[in-house]
């Protein structure tokens, strides 16, 4: 029996849920929100779908009540607020921060073994905070931000090129931000086909543009964060954890050396199973795909600095 907590019931981790039942994912799936009724509501709502879908999943809502959570093999973090139209995911971080310090202490208290899945934004600094409150060993905390960037990155690829999605490959590193995340057009193939055989220079650019602010483009149209693709991707880590499916994801995790970094959660290419992040593939960057990694991971050590700051850690 796998049992899934999802904590806050907003769009991005109501989302998460729905595809961990519908999926079949996990077997039981918890979501906790801090609004009375909300997630009992939503949980409800869900598990009326159970016999249209087809899953036996069981999907509990509960408000604040973290003893419903005990036991959980993953807990998936969502809570806080979301951005508005012109905000960037890093102007979150003085709401945000307590919120996910406190959300992670409750959650172990219940949850000893859990292997934390991050989506709360900024979603790097929050794996970083995350890492840091809980003293966790660093395989048990994973940020899904590469997860969702890089399913973006094959969508435009997919619609650049006409093709299925999930016929291209692709992957983003680097920061979960508008101007720190990286598309790795490079390595980005068609079938093994490098893309950058079958599109213009002018086409990749566009895709890889399109990427980085496919997050901000969302909140534009919506009038807040998207969750559609946020929410599946947060359950497609989650998937892969449960299901030791060893499938390699970028995420956001600590490094200790890799990629010449250390003291610092950001996104690269791990394999997932069912001990979190199992591995650490250390890609052959160029130089300058190795300058804006470095760049990227300034970005996010400046931003990790405000935990400092407004004393988070
Ligand atoms: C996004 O990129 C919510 O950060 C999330 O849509």
């Amino acid at each position: 029996m796998s049992k899934v907590t999802v904590v806050g019931a907003g769009n991005v981790g109501a989302t998460c849920a729905n595809v961990l039942a519908f999926k079949k994912i996990a077997d039981e799936v918890i979501m906790l929100d801090v609004k009375e009724g909300v997630a009992e509501g939503k949980a409800m709502d869900m598990n009326q779908t159970a016999q249209l879908l087809e899953f036996s999943s069981r999907i509990k809502g509960v408000t604040n009540d973290y003893a419903a959570t005990a036991n959980s093999d993953v807990v998936v973090i969502t809570s806080g607020i979301p951005r508005k139209p012109g905000m960037t995911r890093e102007e979150l971080i003085g709401v945000n921060a307590g919120i996910v310090k406190s959300v992670a202490e409750n959650i172990l208290k219940y949850s000893p073994n859990a292997i934390l899945v991050i989506i709360s934004n900024p979603m790097d600094t929050m794996t970083y905070l995350a890492s840091k409150v809980t003293g966790l060993p660093k395989h048990r905390i994973v940020g899904m931000g590469g997860a969702l960037d890089s399913s973006r990155f094959k969508y435009y690829l997919s619609e650049a090129l006409g093709v299925n999605p999930t016929e291209v490959e692709g992957m983003v590193i680097g920061g979960h931000g508008d101007t720190t995340m990286i598309p790795v057009a490079r390595l980005a193939t068609y079938k093994g086909i490098p893309v950058s055989d079958l599109l213009s220079k002018e086409a990749l650019d566009k895709v890889v543009a399109d990427t980085m602010v496919g997050g901000a483009t969302l909140t534009g149209l919506l009038g807040t964060s998207a969750w559609y693709a946020p929410g599946a991707a947060g359950a497609a880590v989650v998937e892969s954890i449960i299901h030791d499916q060893k499938k390699v994801v970028p995420c956001c995790v600590s490094l200790e050396g890799e990629y010449g970094q250390n003291d610092i959660c950001i996104g690269v290419p791990v394999v997932l199973g069912k001990n979190g992040w199992e591995k650490i593939i250390d890609l052959k960057l160029t130089a300058e795909e190795k300058e804006k990694f470095e760049a990227s991971a300034s970005a996010v050590r400046k931003t990790n600095n405000v935990l400092k700051e407004i004393n988070a850690i």
